[in-house]
């Protein structure tokens, strides 16, 4: 039996919910949210896809003991009003309020025997991440976020519409903080195959261009539709089946960083336990610098107010 948990039935929550019943696979889902008779309603509008769909799966809601033997549990809570404030642009806007709901769910978390993975994706991504991690105390390598696994692809869909190529067919990461400070590093970039700098060389395509589409390309979202879901829903799915089949893929997910003290998005090995490696990844001078900075300017932030 598969389970999973996910905290935080907004959008993205109900969009991971049903991502993943359609993929089949958990065979169980913890739902939980503090708008009771939504996360209610969530949970009978999926049992009433049931019949039309393979696979089968159970639902329960609003049940922090059925946590106990999941294998995995997602955090998607946020304020809507608050992600990414209008005026900012900078989804640290969230962290006071976030901080005060994460507490809560923590505490609850810590009263279940839970052993698995915890997935974040309430912004702000690493310094949440982080938080998390403090007050749970799980194991570092069992706190992960999604981290720029949701840029990447960002970045892998305007490269792909610049090279007319599937997003499939470039490669690469974006790396760094979950928000503005992360950069593409395009040292660890290809198209079709070929180093992304040769390529777009020769088709005279701007990297830079791509680079702020893929840091932007959220906020644009997010202007017009009010909120975004299916991105970092997708993210969150392959994060999850990741996980639970113990793929050991390399993924470049927010994880704590001893180096740096804190957690940002590098590329990692991931599997049933987590955290399993570190990939071995060599960038240029000028993006070590650039993350390095991200580093900073999240440990800083995260400092103002969670001390
Ligand atoms: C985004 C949110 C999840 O970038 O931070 O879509």
């Amino acid at each position: 039996m598969r389970k999973v948990g996910i905290i935080g039935m907004g959008h993205v929550g109900s969009a991971i919910a049903h991502a993943l019943v359609q993929e089949g696979t958990f065979d169980e889902y913890v739902l939980i949210d503090t708008k009771v008779e939504k996360v209610r309603a969530e949970a009978l509008d999926l049992e009433d896809a049931l019949a039309n769909q393979n696979g089968s799966y159970k639902i329960t809601v609003n049940d922090y003991a059925a946590l106990d033997d999941a294998d995995l549990v997602i955090s998607a809570l946020g304020h809507i009003a608050l992600q990414y404030n209008s005026v900012s642009k900078d989804r640290f806007t969230e962290l006071p309020y976030n901080v005060e709901q994460v507490q809560k769910v923590a505490t609850q978390l810590k009263k279940t025997s839970f052993a698995g993975v915890l997935v974040v994706i309430t912004n702000p991504c690493d310094a949440i991440s982080a938080f998390y991690q403090k007050e749970t105390g799980y194991p570092v390598e069992r706190v992960i976020g999604t981290g720029t696994l949701l840029d990447t692809a960002r970045m892998r869909a305007a490269a792909g519409q610049a090279f007319a190529v599937s997003p499939k067919s470039v490669a690469g990461y974006n790396l760094g903080e979950h928000g503005n400070t992360q950069f593409t590093a395009w040292s660890t970039g290809s198209v079709m195959g070929q180093p992304a700098l040769q390529m777009a060389e020769a088709a005279g395509v701007d990297l830079a261009e791509i680079e702020k589409a893929s840091i932007v390309r959220g906020n644009d979202v997010f202007d017009a539709k009010g909120y975004t879901s299916y991105g970092i829903a997708a993210a969150a799915v392959r994060l999850a089946k990741v996980i639970v089949s113990d793929a050991h893929e390399e993924l470049p997910v927010s994880h704590y960083q001893e180096a740096f003290g804190t957690y940002l998005s590098t590329p990692a090995i991931v599997g049933r336990q987590g955290i399993v490696a570190e990939s071995s990844w060599t960038l240029s001078s000028d993006e070590k610098e650039k993350l390095a900075a991200s580093a900073k300017s999240i440990s800083e932030k995260f400092s103002e107010v969670v001390g």
